[in-house]
């Protein structure tokens, strides 16, 4: 079995303290970074130079979410520069098995997100091309808002699909996750769990991240904190 992962997002960490605030969390699996466009969403982040940055700072392996337009621009250099996971939305793109494949031609690993209300059926057909999906439990803009639990059907489907052997493919969830609701996200077979406040809002994010592993551990069907 597996073993829970949990994705620090680094939207609820301090921007000026990166560095410090990567290795606050030196044991998480994933360091989830959101690059905002202020396009796609509301909302503006940071882009590629931090990323390139951050790279340098830290070994933990970067989980960046794009929530930007025309990702088949812009996604494939954040695999060039090094990142393990690139994650970019559905709703962004009319082609999203090319950005797939540039993703992955570049070296990193390639997650398709979905929105709450955008439905899972019209993109089965091309998960195999995805390492990861990518599923947002809050509307993708900002962190600290409350999970939306109707979002957990769909990462029931891929799980079952994954488990019947048609898919090989992390289910990621990302919103809202905490103490209260990281065990339904479990539950329902998730295996990366992003966490931001709760992780950066803690007075010791690593032990947040610790906690939080715990109980995704205890109450899914499928991960273990056994070796
Ligand atoms: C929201 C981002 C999330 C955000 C989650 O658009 O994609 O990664 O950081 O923050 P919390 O965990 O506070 O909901
Ligand atoms: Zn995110």
């Amino acid at each position: 079995m597996a073993h829970p992962m949990i994705a620090p997002s680094i939207l609820s960490a301090d921007f000026a303290r990166l560095a410090d605030e990567a290795a606050a969390v030196a044991d998480a699996h994933w360091l989830h970074v959101d690059v905002m466009d202020a396009h796609f969403v509301p909302n503006l982040t940071l882009g590629l130079p931090v990323v390139q940055s951050l790279l340098k700072a830290t070994d933990i392996p970067l989980d960046c979410h794009l929530m930007i337009e025309d990702p088949g621009r812009w996604a494939p250099p954040y695999a060039e520069a090094g990142a393990h996971n690139v994650t970019f939305h559905a709703e962004a793109t009319d082609n999203p098995v090319a950005v797939a494949r540039d993703i992955r031609a570049a070296g990193a690993r390639a997650g398709l997100s979905v929105k709450p209300g955008t439905p899972i059926e019209p993109y089965l057909e091309i998960l195999k091309e995805f390492d990861t999906l990518l599923v947002m439990s809050v509307e993708p803009g900002f962190g600290g808002q409350s999970f939306i639990p109707d979002v957990l059907d769909k990462a029931r489907a891929i799980r079952r699909l994954v488990d019947a052997g048609e898919l090989t493919l992390l289910v990621e969830i990302d919103g809202g996750i905490n103490a209260d609701t990281i065990e339904a996200a479990a539950e329902a077979g998730v295996d990366c769990f992003v966490a931001g406040s709760a992780v950066y809002g803690a007075d010791d994010p690593g032990e947040a991240v610790r906690k939080l592993r715990e109980r995704a551990a205890h109450a899914s069907p499928h991960l273990t904190l056994a070796p």
